[in-house]
């Protein structure tokens, strides 16, 4: 397995972990992290003998947004012609689920980064927020835009107007993360799920991640409608006939992702 520098990547089973690992800026994500995430994430993508991934942090911090002291003197054309911050989309363009299990803060990028995942997983001492208007600026992998989508207008306003940061209570009574667990829970919680994930059908979990996904992306009648697709491609599956199969003997299914 590659060596990383400030990730550390681990496998359990079908679950490909990557904890973030630079502990003396709480996780703060600088280029060379984003790099590493990333092309960590594409190995476990193209990895046939992986089926979900888990992405956290420390206990302290899922990770405390983008690396302020790398990024205070960058300039607009520079920053233009690089598409900084561009790689993160990639994640967001994995075909495998991805789960966060997020402790401690997630805070500008850190919240972003946790909302490019598919299931978001809270310990009872995460701390949401997109505190970039503090700085002077807004955010940048997506938080004006995903933060929105999965609260509201009136929340995500407040948030990110204010910068103030919200508990997982409040993050899971707004619809932002998946569940909420006591820390001590968080990583074998996020497991469990991950490992849930990674038992069933591959092409179907993918299918299902491409379908939910749609719905931000599209009309309710254009996403209707790519759902029935991809429901009528799963019949092409040997996947499917032995879902079906297992059902009907009174036995549990083995897919084989073909
Ligand atoms: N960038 C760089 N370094 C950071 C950092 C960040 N985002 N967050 C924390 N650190 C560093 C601190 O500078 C400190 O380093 P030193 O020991 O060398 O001084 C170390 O991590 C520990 O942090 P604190 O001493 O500040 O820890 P604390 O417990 O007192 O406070 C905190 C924790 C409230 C999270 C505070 O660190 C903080 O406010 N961090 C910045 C949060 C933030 O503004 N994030 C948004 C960044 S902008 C962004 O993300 C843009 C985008 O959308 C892409």
């Amino acid at each position: 397995m590659t060596e990383y520098e400030t990730i550390l990547v681990d496998r359990k089973g079908r679950v490909g972990i990557i904890t973030l690992n630079r502990p003396e800026a709480l996780n703060a994500l600088n280029t060379r992290l984003m790099n590493e995430v990333v092309a960590a994430a594409k190995e476990f993508d193209r990895d046939p003998g992986i089926g979900a991934l888990v992405v956290t942090g420390s206990a302290k911090a899922f990770a405390a947004g983008a690396d302020i002291k790398e990024m205070q003197d960058n300039r607009f054309p520079a920053v233009y012609l690089d598409d900084w911050l561009g790689p993160w989309d990639e994640l967001g363009r994995l075909r495998k689920p991805v789960v966060a299990a997020v402790a401690g803060y997630a805070l500008g990028g850190g919240c972003e980064l946790a909302m490019l995942c598919d299931v978001l997983i809270a310990a009872d001492t995460a701390k949401f927020g997109q505190p970039e208007i503090k700085l002077g600026v807004i955010p940048g992998i997506g938080g004006s835009q995903r933060l929105t989508r999965a609260v509201g207008k009136a929340k995500a306003m407040d948030l990110c107007l204010t910068g103030r940061m919200m508990d997982a209570e409040e993050a899971e009574r707004s619809g932002l993360v998946s569940r909420v667990v006591p820390a001590e829970q968080l990583l074998p919680e996020a497991l469990a799920v991950a490992e849930t994930v990674a038992a069933m059908s591959l092409p179907a979990a993918v299918m299902m991640k491409e379908s939910v996904n749609r719905a931000f992306e599209t009309t309710l009648a254009e996403g209707v409608r790519f759902e029935r697709r991809l429901f009528h491609a799963a019949f092409a599956t040997a996947d499917q006939k032995e879902g079906m199969a297992a059902f009907a003997e009174k036995r549990p299914a083995a897919f084989t992702n073909g």
